[in-house]
């Protein structure tokens, strides 16, 4: 099991590798904003980064105490909103808040705040979306619209006891909005030379590097 202390342990025979116990496992994943709707209609903002995507599907790893896990799987509804590099800030502004009154301990512990306005606290445009009830946040390129097909808790040997669990939703994409600016026009495909997503990378934010070749299937 990974833990926070420093023990590692240094092989010669391994070339070169050395085995490490990493408190996360964040090897560089997009950062998403799910927005999802609070029971007085109002929209949070979550920010979280355990996020893949296969076919029409997309698939959020989400802690159980968080109050966008709850709202979406009451509503079965949400957005992903996904912030350019640029957007850090914004969204470190609204890092230690949850939409969860009053906040579980363990956030407390670490310093973590009640916000009701994420929006106003980060510094963020809402806007409505077509299908679902949750607002999109303007300023990010690409959102997508979904609804919740499905969840499930972690599976065998989660040490339930040492940390809080968590919820692997899947939810089915029903709209995509992409910036004009970012769109080869005419097209439905995503100017890479003109979006790029921010990365979350063991706890640090990082925008991506020059394209580097493209696979097989890409269509331009
Ligand atoms: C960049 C970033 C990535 C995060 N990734 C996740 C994640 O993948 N899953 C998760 O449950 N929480 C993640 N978190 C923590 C949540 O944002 C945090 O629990 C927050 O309080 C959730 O807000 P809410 O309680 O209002 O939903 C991440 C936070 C940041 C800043």
């Amino acid at each position: 099991m990974l833990t926070n202390t420093a023990e590692f342990r240094a092989t010669e025979s391994d070339g070169g590798h050395i085995e490490i116990r990493p408190s996360v496992l964040y090897i560089g994943t997009p950062v998403v904003l799910i927005t999802s709707l609070n029971p007085d209609g109002t929209t949070n903002i979550s920010p979280m980064s355990s996020f893949w995507a296969l076919y029409d599907r997309v698939v959020l790893g989400l802690t159980s105490t968080s109050k966008g896990r709850e709202n979406l799987m009451r509503e079965r509804q949400l957005v992903l909103n996904f912030p350019s590099p640029g957007l850090w800030p914004k969204i470190e502004a609204i890092a230690p808040t949850t939409g969860r009154d009053p906040v579980p301990p363990h956030k407390q512990k670490i310093g973590y705040r009640f916000e009701a306005d994420k929006f106003d606290v980060a510094g963020l445009t809402p806007q409505a979306a077509d299908l679902v009830r949750p607002l999109r946040i303007a300023e990010c390129p690409i959102q997508f619209e979904a609804e919740v097909v499905a969840a499930h808790p972690p599976g065998a040997e989660w040490p339930f006891e040492r940390t809080e669990a968590f919820s692997i939703v899947e939810a089915k994409v029903i709209r995509v909005h992409a910036h004009k600016d970012i769109v080869v026009a005419g097209t439905n495909h995503i100017d890479t030379s003109r979006w790029s997503p921010l990365l979350y990378v063991f706890r640090h934010y990082f925008g991506t590097g020059p394209d580097l070749g493209r696979t097989f299937k890409a269509e331009r």
